[in-house]
């Protein structure tokens, strides 16, 4: 832990006393520069950004001269992905970035756990259209990404179709699957429905392997490159043709995300899950846990 001095907001931003934050899988690709086209966005030899930390929930300390839309002690939470810096006490961030207001009732460790994971499957979602009666196969749905995939889906009306571990079984129920496939025992790839969307939310699958799972017009989505850096080139030429295509759509974030999720949570259509907490001074543990590759949902650090 070191200590620097608090952050001075320009006259566009506000400065956020952090009350929560995440170490989630793109603060870890980040800090590893893994895979390598990440060091083109986040530094060549080491990350841009000193201070990691991109989701966040905390209170409004300070406001920039030009600020209208947050006052001192709005409690806010949001995604400061590029600039990064929440983890630690205070953050500043654009008065029209990737934040709103908590959801009523939310807890910190929820708000900030609402909008790293889940943007990646709100971006996956919105792109392949998912909508009411679709038939939707989750991969990898006790992650970050999987987890908000199996509820987003579900708020939609699709038929979600979860693959977990069997310790996992009654969580992913829980989150809304209508059934779930053990992958301990069985190999979903070889499941005998088929469906509009599958979802690989843990990057462990391909289009080849999944082909089969794919209604003839279905739809292939993965949270990782593939293999051999292969399902952005398959996102390109797939669509040339009719029949099973691979999609790979690049996740936005700005306030119309935050508050979408913001609306979710108070409508209890999502609910962030939360494997561990953290305080901030334990935080090298929390990434070691992290980089398994084996949390479930989200691990919070608690700054305040
Ligand atoms: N480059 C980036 O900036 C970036 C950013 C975000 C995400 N991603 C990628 O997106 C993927 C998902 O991210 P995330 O944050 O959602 O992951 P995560 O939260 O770390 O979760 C991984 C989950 O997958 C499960 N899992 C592990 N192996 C599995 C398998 N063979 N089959 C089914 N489930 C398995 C794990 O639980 P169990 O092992 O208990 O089943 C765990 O719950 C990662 O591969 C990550 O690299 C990349």
């Amino acid at each position: 832990m070191i200590e620097l001095d608090t952050p001075t907001p320009k006259a566009n931003e506000v400065l956020v006393k952090v009350n929560a934050t995440t170490v989630n899988r793109t603060d870890c690709g980040v800090r590893a520069g893994k895979p390598f086209i990440v060091r083109f966005f986040s530094g060549l030899v080491r990350p841009k950004a000193t201070i990691l930390g991109n989701e966040f929930a905390g209170a409004v300390a300070e406001v920039g001269a030009d600020v209208t839309s947050f006052g001192v002690g709005d409690r806010v939470f949001g995604y400061n992905e590029g600039a990064f810096g929440a983890h630690a006490e205070y953050m500043t961030i654009a008065e029209d970035g990737a934040l709103a207001t908590m959801p009523a009732h939310a807890t910190f460790a929820e708000a900030a756990a609402a909008t790293e994971g889940s943007h990646y499957a709100l971006s996956f979602i919105r792109r392949a259209k998912i909508a009411s009666g679709h038939d939707v196969l989750v991969y990898g749905a006790t992650g970050a990404i999987g987890s908000a995939a199996v509820q987003l889906a579900k708020s939609t009306g699709a038929n979600v179709t979860a693959v977990c571990a069997t310790d996992h079984i009654d969580l992913v129920k829980g989150l809304g699957a209508d059934r779930v496939i053990d992958y301990t025992t069985q190999d979903f790839t070889q499941d005998r429905q088929t469906y509009d969307v599958v979802l690989d939310a843990v990057g462990k699958s391909s289009f080849s392997r999944c082909k089969r799972l794919l209604k003839p017009s279905g739809i292939y989505l993965s949270s990782d490159l593939g293999p051999l850096s292969q399902n952005p080139i398959l996102a390109l030429v797939t669509p040339l043709r009719r029949g099973k295509k691979v999609m790979f759509p690049i996740p936005r974030h700005d306030q119309a995300m935050v508050r979408y999720f913001k609306q979710l949570i108070e409508s209890g259509e999502f609910k962030p899950v939360i494997d561990r907490l953290y305080p901030l001074d334990e935080i090298v543990e929390a990434y070691r846990y992290v980089e398994t590759g084996q949390k479930i949902g989200n691990v919070v650090i608690s700054v305040a």
